[in-house]
């Protein structure tokens, strides 16, 4: 296996009052190339900064306190980034052939001609019907779904070797979430490109990603195969997430997770789910954060994870 992305480190403050506080503080994990790796925890919990921070576009008045990545062996290592809402990584002012084709200038030095057949054959790579009728369409004609495939084909012009995906589907109706998927599970199996997906819906995340690393409150609180975080999560914040996403699919009698996560001011000592857990002793708010192996490639912060039986876990 060949590490597409190596990060050790993401700290990002955000501004409270006239100071600053850390936001996401020990944020650091690998993907392989070919791999999708999901980010999943609660709305607020820092998914969107850390992919802010590695992409480099943090918005105003937040600050990279800390960035320490690597990439892999191979030469000629990009990352390119889609969000939630495509019609903002869009001009307006554009049609979609030249959206696309610009990026394709931008990373190879082709005329714009070569560029806009360039253009053409990524809208067929995404999927996009008749890319020769559609390329003169302006943004706002599209439809979601399209809009989308659009913004990836956009991504993929500048050949990256790291795509970061932010909630790309959870503005979009079932159908079309599910084709957006099935397109970006085709890429990182064809072009071998690794894939950082954000969700905070685990059932997205799941059939998508071959590993997940769960998020909460600035922290990486539990990594490891999508299989053994689902079957075997090793802590209570996971399992409690999977509680609740399983009592919204109705397969199971709801749990929701008591509370609300911590604001980034409020961080504590500690395990900053300790407040929220059904499990929490005097050890979980002194314990320092680590991320500890538990099974081969699996690893959780939680320091009770030994004591805990399948009540919590
Ligand atoms: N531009 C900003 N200025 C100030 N605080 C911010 C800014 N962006 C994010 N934050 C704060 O930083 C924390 C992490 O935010 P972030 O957007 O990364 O969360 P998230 O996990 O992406 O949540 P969501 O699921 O709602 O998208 C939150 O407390 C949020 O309020
Ligand atoms: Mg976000």
């Amino acid at each position: 296996m060949t590490v597409a992305l190596d990060v050790q480190a993401v700290q990002v403050a955000i501004p409270h009052h006239r100071t600053s506080v850390l936001a996401v503080t020990d944020v650091a994990f690998t993907i392989e190339q070919g791999e999708a790796l999901g980010l999943v925890g609660e709305s607020g919990s820092g998914k969107s900064l850390t992919l802010r921070a590695l992409m480099g576009i943090l918005p105003p008045r937040t600050s990279q306190e800390a960035l320490r990545l690597s990439y892999g062996e191979a030469a000629g290592h990009r990352m390119a980034m889609i969000f939630q809402e495509p019609l903002a990584a869009m001009s307006p002012t554009k049609r979609v052939q030249d959206l696309i084709a610009e990026g394709v200038m931008a990373t190879r030095s082709v005329p714009r001609r070569a560029a806009r057949a360039r253009a053409l054959e990524l809208m067929a790579e995404v999927g996009i019907p008749q890319p020769a009728q559609r390329a003169r369409a302006w943004p706002h004609e599209l439809s979601g779904g399209l809009r989308q495939r659009v913004v990836i084909a956009m991504a993929l012009a500048t050949d990256p070797t790291v795509l970061l995906c932010d909630e790309p589907t959870t503005a979009l109706d079932v159908t079309v979430q599910d084709q957006i998927l099935g397109l970006l599970d085709q890429l990182r199996r064809d072009r071998g490109m690794a894939i950082l997906f954000v969700s905070h819906d685990l059932a997205v995340v799941a059939t998508l990603c071959q590993r997940i690393a769960v998020m909460y409150a600035g922290q990486i609180i539990e990594v490891g195969s999508t299989h053994d975080v689902l079957r075997t999560p090793k802590h209570p914040y996971t399992a409690a997430l999977l509680q609740a996403s399983r009592s919204r699919s109705g397969v199971q009698t709801s749990r929701p997770i008591g509370g609300s996560p911590p604001a980034p001011e409020t961080f504590a000592e500690g395990c900053r789910f300790a407040d929220r857990c059904r499990a929490a002793k005097d050890v979980c708010r002194t314990a320092p954060y680590r991320l500890a192996t538990v099974a081969q490639q699996h690893a959780t912060a939680c320091v009770r994870v030994d004591e805990l039986g399948r009540d919590v876990l």
